[in-house]
């Protein structure tokens, strides 16, 4: 199989008018990526097999996809003929799919090309419907699939049929452009069927056959009710996945996987937790309750939450510890920081072991532009400090409760700042006196 070349082209075109959404269809997300993005995922690559999408706004999905733009919406044939360009190169197999169908998986693009390197013309994916109603029934005689039928077109017995087309074809790619280009519009809605191959394939006297797979594969989404069952489908599957993979979940049924998340052994994840798309947990990693991360990434052994939100950007060191109603966002946290309660840690990097109290807010914000806090190591920040950013707080700086920073403190100060402010001489010969009798931050 691998030695035969591939192009997969996806049919991408149009708004998809039922979801209600100024989003083209494709782009709706599921698990944390776009329905387009599911389907690339799960065609053939790597060398030897290219990849082209009809539709528009969908170039930044993929760069390795050559994208084409049908101009009318004339139907499923002529969409793959916008493409024509890179058919006419004549891949030994050319499948095409529909971007409205995500849950496709790589072992089914490999079924339904294995009959076509023993001399099928056309291999098409087939499901039995729970409720056939809409979808292209397929006709198989002896055994031998001779035709589909688009619901619209169907007479009563063809409705009775439950075997329906997915909507996923892999065609011999040294016939595939004579065959999609006989195919005309004389069907109720004057459009250009791609189903009408099969009949086709069976006039050139070639063989058509149907892989069949199950109807959660090939759910297609034109709704939002049905984007949704999709991502039940599909959270289902990733939760199973990862607690094959070791992970502990108490209620699995309760947290909300992305499709690209990734764990290391030994990690738990509480009820009630929502993870979004980029995500690594890395070994020995404690997720709380009602937690929400983006985005981020957990060191081994780190605790994060309840009740915490880590925001794109986050990165914890080994053993970080997050705590209850926390944010987080463009934050390197290294390893062993604690941010236990109540805190804002936006644009900052916390150097390994550093204490924030609780109520610390990193004011990254001026009204005009973002700025950063850069806290060092084995610095100690009281409750309720406003770090007002751009700051430095130096290595083993101990920040007095209750201060607002705004200029930068060295290693080893203290600061105190405090309103009405405090004498800062005052300040630094307290912190001194405390540094003698210092006791390590409580662990
Ligand atoms: C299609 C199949 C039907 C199958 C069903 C499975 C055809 C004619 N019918 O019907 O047999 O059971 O899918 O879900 O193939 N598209 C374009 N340009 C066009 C028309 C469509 O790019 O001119 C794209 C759409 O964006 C969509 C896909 O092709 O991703 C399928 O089109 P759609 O209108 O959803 O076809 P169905 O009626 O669902
Ligand atoms: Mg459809």
């Amino acid at each position: 199989m691998s030695s035969r070349t591939s192009l997969t082209i996806v049919l991408a075109a149009g708004e998809g008018t039922r979801m209600r959404s100024a989003r083209p269809k494709v782009l709706h997300p599921l698990a944390g990526q776009s329905l387009l993005a599911h389907v690339l995922r799960a065609a053939p690559k790597g060398e030897g097999a290219a990849l082209a999408v009809v539709g528009e706004e969908v170039r930044r999905i993929r760069s390795d996809a050559a994208t084409y733009i049908q101009r009318e919406r004339l139907g499923t044939a002529h969409a793959v003929l916008a493409a024509r360009e890179t058919i006419v190169r004549g891949a030994d197999d050319l499948l095409v799919v529909f971007g409205d169908t995500p849950l496709i998986s790589v072992a089914t693009f490999a079924r339904l090309r294995a009959p076509l390197q023993n001399g099928a013309a056309l291999a098409v994916l087939g499901f039995r419907a729970e409720d056939p109603a809409g979808y292209g029934r397929l006709l198989v005689e002896g055994g031998q699939l001779v035709g589909i039928r688009e619901h619209a077109d169907a007479t009563a017995a063809e409705r009775a049929i439950t075997l329906c087309n997915a909507g996923v074809m892999a065609f011999d790619g040294k016939r595939a452009l004579e065959i999609i280009e006989k195919i005309g519009n004389a069907n109720s809605k004057g459009e250009y069927y791609l189903v009408d191959a099969v009949a086709i394939v069976r006039e050139l006297g070639l063989e058509a056959v149907v892989i069949e797979t199950s109807e959660d594969e090939v759910r297609g989404i034109n709704t939002k009710a049905q984007l949704a069952e999709a991502e039940a489908v599909m959270q289902a599957r990733l939760r199973k996945a990862a607690l094959d993979a070791g992970v502990t979940m108490i209620a699995p049924e309760t947290v909300f996987l992305a499709a690209d998340t990734t764990f290391g052994s030994d990690v738990t994840i509480e009820p009630f937790v929502v993870i979004g798309p980029g995500v690594t947990i890395a070994d020995g990693a404690m997720i709380h309750s009602f937690s929400h991360i983006v985005q981020a990434s957990i060191g081994k052994n780190a605790s994060v939450g309840p009740y915490a939100r880590l925001r794109p950007g986050t990165s914890l060191g080994d053993g970080a510890r997050i705590g209850n109603f926390v944010e987080t966002k463009a934050a390197t946290l290294e390893a062993g920081v604690k941010v236990n309660h109540l805190s804002y840690i936006g644009d900052a990097h916390v150097g390994a072991g550093t204490n924030i109290g609780a109520g610390t807010i990193t004011c990254n914000y001026d009204g005009f532009a973002k700025h950063k806090t850069e806290i060092g190591a084995g610095a100690f920040v009281g409750t309720n400090s406003s770090l007002v950013a751009p700051v430095k707080i130096g290595n083993g700086a101990y920040i007095g409760s209750g201060s607002v920073i705004t200029k930068d403190v060295p290693d080893d100060a203290l600061a105190v700042e405090r309103s009405p402010q405090t004498n800062r001489e005052g300040g630094a010969k307290r912190y001194r006196e405390m540094k003698t009798r210092a006791k390590p931050p409580k662990a």
